[in-house]
């Protein structure tokens, strides 16, 4: 049976969220969490407490769910893995937060609707992904997150890729506002990963 490469990252996300569901019940960060005082800087720089908040790709993170706590009241999150949802729901189900199962590539928010953006190695994942039409699939969601960002609205993306390669997918659509690199070693030779904000063009 042929299966398409789509069908594939789907599959292995599922798979995988499943199996730690079983493993790791409370959930796995990737990265870095809302603790890490440069990811908590940049959210509290950037976002507002009462601003509609969508997190792209949330996996079983608790980032949401820190967010909820600190006080930010318009949360949504999306993940196109139904078991990442489900677990989400099963850990975090009690605190106001819309988890919803859906697709980077295919949105199902209203234009314009949507404050700020976060997303945590999810356009790296998309980095790995075969795209269509010419498109990388990172470049898919970010046509798509443009679509439902407000005007001016702020997208902060903690990632893996340097910045001379992150920027490429967001030109023509939204501005660098600003990256911190993350090192948490400082005889590193190479930083561990980047937190990255963006801003929608009107
Ligand atoms: C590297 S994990 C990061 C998870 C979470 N953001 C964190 O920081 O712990 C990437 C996540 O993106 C999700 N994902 C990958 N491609 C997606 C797509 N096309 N639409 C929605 N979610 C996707 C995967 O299911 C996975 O949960």
């Amino acid at each position: 049976m042929t299966i398409r490469v789509s069908e594939f990252d789907l599959r292995y996300w599922e798979h995988r969220h499943t199996e730690d569901h079983e493993r790791r019940p409370e959930g796995f960060e990737w990265l870095a969490s809302y603790g890490t005082s440069v990811v908590h800087d940049a959210v509290n720089r950037h976002f507002q407490k009462d601003d509609v908040i969508l997190e792209l790709g949330c996996g079983t993170s608790g980032l949401m769910h820190d967010l909820a706590q600190d006080g930010f009241s318009r949360l949504k999150a999306i993940d196109y893995s139904q078991a990442a949802i489900d677990t989400q729901n099963s850990i975090h189900g009690d605190a106001d937060i819309d988890f919803r199962c859906m697709d980077v590539s295919n949105l199902e928010f209203e234009n314009s609707s949507i404050d700020g953006i976060i997303d945590k190695s999810t356009l790296d994942s998309l980095d790995c992904c075969v795209g269509v039409d010419d498109q990388s699939a990172a470049r898919r969601a970010v046509q798509e997150a443009y679509r439902v960002l407000r005007p001016r609205g702020r997208w902060i993306v903690i990632s893996l890729r340097d910045p001379k390669r992150r920027v490429e997918d967001f030109e023509g659509l939204f501005r660098l506002v600003d990256v911190v690199e993350v090192r948490t070693n400082d005889a590193s030779p190479c930083a561990d990963y980047f937190v990255y904000c963006f801003e929608r063009e009107a």
